[in-house]
């Protein structure tokens, strides 16, 4: 068959077939199909969908595009979590030290950040010493030794959805679930955990904005998960505003820290999100017989600091100095230039808060990056003082920005002054969790 045959196939709405799928995915990654047919048949499937089993079909044919890492001679079950993207959310440096204290094995691959999402690879960077980019071999080491190692994606992963994200992102196919189901679910399974826990954000800072949508993606991707044979579960949470409060690398190390050393409360977003994922990871690894259990385990691991030694320990097997983990260090990182205060300018309540501008603010700071090439500064980006439902009074702080270069200053400001919306009316805030598909 041809493949204009196969376009013309999906053009049409009709399902692919297995042996379909596999062709397309391997003669593409191998330079045997067009750029412009790639094209027509992304659009084709952005327009008509895919179900399921087609979902899986891609996501498995995508994954064996390039290395597969086997991580079944380390010991016990082998949990991942991952994120489709958000502004403050360093639930990764909270969850997988916390998930190794209480017995299960973390090793993770993780991204860096693009536009007004952060990266977890940036936050662990920002602690001088650390190298994400680790050997196989001293990864897995690290991982039997401390239980947790999290770095950069090894050269070879998932070829196919290099070469396939590139063209989708200049082609208007980047939104289509069933594309992103298989493009995330492809590097999942690529990395080779049994069980994986999926946080998928929905809202202004989100790639989903709205519940439906997320919850599609969630359910797809779960699917996906299990006809590959893996234990997997998805959380739809919000991202109307950031999880956390800090936006910007060390910054948020640094909350992280806090949120380890029990200097964070039980009520607050980011917190209840690390549970709620660290939970999920435990209960489908066996590891605690439920949800209850699972929280109190974590708590424990909080409360009695091996969840914060277990981070540090982390931090120095991977070169960085674990001095900085201090409440001393992290103000010697920390040593800006300039702190500005953006405060209120009438009395009322925050109304709504659009995450993706936040993020945006922080990185016109230079805590983010707008091309893959831009330099990141650790020390820069902001503190938000306030949350969706609170009250604020002319003149109160909403939130503190750590300046070093003050080229985008300006910008900066009024975008976050934009991204804040102060009204008389007090508005119930949006739920911080949507739902659990398993
Ligand atoms: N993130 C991914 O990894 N892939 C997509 O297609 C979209 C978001
Ligand atoms: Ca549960």
């Amino acid at each position: 068959m041809r493949f204009v045959d196969v376009i013309n196939k999906k053009a049409e709405g009709e399902e692919l077939s297995t042996e379909e799928i596999r062709k397309m995915v391997d003669d593409y990654t191998n330079d045997r199909i067009p750029d412009y047919q790639m094209s027509a048949m992304c659009m084709a499937i952005r327009l008509n969908g895919m179900n399921a089993r087609e979902s899986t079909d891609l996501a498995m044919a995508m994954m064996h595009s390039g290395d597969v890492v086997d991580l079944s001679d380390l010991p016990g079950i082998k949990l991942d979590k991952h994120s489709t993207g958000g502004v403050g959310d360093t639930t990764t440096l909270v969850v997988a030290p916390l998930v190794a204290a209480c017995g299960g094995t973390v090793a993770k691959m993780s991204g860096r950040g693009l536009g007004h999402t952060g990266g977890t690879l940036d936050k662990l960077e920002s602690i001088p010493g650390t190298n994400v980019e680790q050997s196989m071999e001293n990864f897995r080491k690290i991982v039997r030794e401390n239980g947790v190692a999290v770095i950069g994606q090894t050269g070879n992963l998932v070829p196919a959805d290099k070469k396939m994200y590139a063209l989708r992102d200049v082609t208007g196919t980047v939104r289509s679930i069933p594309l992103i189901a298989s493009s995330i679910m492809s590097k999942k399974l690529a990395s080779g955990a049994d069980v994986i826990v999926l946080d998928v954000k929905t809202g202004s800072g989100a790639f989903m904005r709205t519940k439906e949508e997320a919850f599609e993606l969630a359910r797809l991707m779960v699917d996906i998960g299990h006809l590959a044979g893996r234990k997997v579960s998805a959380v739809v949470t919000d991202m109307n505003q950031p999880l956390g409060m800090a936006v910007g690398n060390v910054l948020e190390v640094r909350e992280a820290v806090e949120l380890l050393s029990g200097e964070i409360p039980e009520t607050d977003p980011l917190y209840e999100v690390c549970m709620i994922l660290g939970s999920g990871m435990l209960e489908l690894a066996g590891l605690a017989k439920d949800d209850a259990e699972a929280r109190r385990m974590l708590k424990e691991k909080i409360e009695n600091g091996e969840g914060l030694a277990k981070l540090r320990k982390m931090f120095e097997l991977q070169g960085g100095d674990p001095s900085y983990l201090s409440k001393e260090g992290m103000e010697k990182l920390l040593n800006v230039k300039k702190h500005v205060f953006l405060k209120a300018d009438q009395d009322g309540y925050v109304n709504r808060i659009n995450a993706e501008g936040i993020g945006t603010a922080a990185q016109m700071l230079g805590a983010g990056r707008a091309t893959k090439e831009d330099k990141i500064d650790p020390a820069v980006g902001l503190v938000m003082k306030v949350r969706c439902g609170d009250s604020v009074k002319a003149g109160d702080v909403l939130a503190e920005l750590y300046v070093n270069n003050e080229d985008r200053l300006e910008e900066a400001l009024k975008l976050l002054k934009d991204s804040i919306h102060i009204s008389k009316d007090y508005r119930v805030p949006d739920p911080m969790v949507y739902g659990v598909i398993s």
